[in-house]
């Protein structure tokens, strides 16, 4: 007697519960986030440029860019901290130099191109040009970032990034952008995704 009730009730129940899982399912996809792309633009160092004769100009210049992908999510950036160093060799690494972008805000996919220069320690720079007027340093990234979406602004969370820059006998990088990469490997948006997905498993059996 009670049992096409119950097969009625099972059935809402399973079609409430799908709904749920679809909802978490779109605002994980509408809430996710992904972090700034972060590289250097431009690096020059005219004191290694050979045919200049300023050996002793201990001024870099620099170009680092910024590119929120994100389609209707907006960035805070914290300061961003440069450090440089004269080595990519993490095991002995000497600080050749630092710089600080000041805090910004950037709109959804926007990039926000950031010219800076630096004095650095020209007895650690000369140290590592190679015979043929080659060298090779290493550059630091770190902010935080929060993401604004619609009306509300997520927690802070730290963004790290790093890359090694190769200059030639003119002081300068090659034309290619060098993109700076996260130690760590990428894993929050995953995460996300794979507790969504088994929070829909379990509840659909
Ligand atoms: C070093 O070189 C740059 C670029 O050529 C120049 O703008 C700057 O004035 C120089 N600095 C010194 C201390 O000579
Ligand atoms: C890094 O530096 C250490 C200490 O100077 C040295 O023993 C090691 O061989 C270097 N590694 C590379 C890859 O150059
Ligand atoms: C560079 O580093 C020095 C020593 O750590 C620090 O005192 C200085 O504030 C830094 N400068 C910038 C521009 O970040
Ligand atoms: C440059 O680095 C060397 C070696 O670490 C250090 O002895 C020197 O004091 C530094 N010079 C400046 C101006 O910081
Ligand atoms: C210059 O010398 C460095 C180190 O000796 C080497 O790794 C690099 O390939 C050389 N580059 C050219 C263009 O010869
Ligand atoms: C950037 O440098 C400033 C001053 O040295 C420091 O207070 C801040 O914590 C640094 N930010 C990051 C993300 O490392
Ligand atoms: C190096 O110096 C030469 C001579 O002044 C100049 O033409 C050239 O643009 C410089 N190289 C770079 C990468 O700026």
């Amino acid at each position: 007697m009670t049992e096409p009730a119950a097969g009625g009730c099972c059935r809402c129940c399973c079609s409430f519960i799908f709904t749920l899982g679809l909802t978490s399912l779109f605002m994980w996809l509408s809430l996710r986030t992904n972090d700034p792309k972060c590289s250097v633009q431009k690096f020059y160092l005219p004191a290694l440029n050979k045919t200049l004769n300023t050996a002793k100009n201990n001024t870099l210049i620099f170009m680092v860019r910024l590119d929120n992908s994100n389609k209707d999510k907006g960035v805070y950036y914290d300061d961003v901290n440069l450090t440089f160093y004269d080595s990519p060799n993490k095991s002995q690494p000497h600080l050749i130099g630092n710089y600080t972008i000041p805090r910004f805000y950037q709109g959804h996919q926007k990039k926000a191109k950031k010219d800076g220069h630096t004095a650095v320690n020209m007895t650690l720079v000369s140290r590592v040009v190679a015979p043929n007027g080659t060298a090779e340093f290493w550059v630091d990234l770190a902010t935080a970032v929060r993401f604004k979406i619609l009306w509300w602004k997520t927690k802070k969370h730290s963004l790290i990034r790093s890359g090694s820059v190769l200059v030639d006998e003119t002081g300068a990088k090659g034309k290619k952008g060098i993109k700076l990469r996260s130690g760590a490997p990428e894993r929050g948006n995953y995460c996300a995704l794979v507790g969504v997905l088994v929070s829909l498993l379990v509840l659909l059996t």
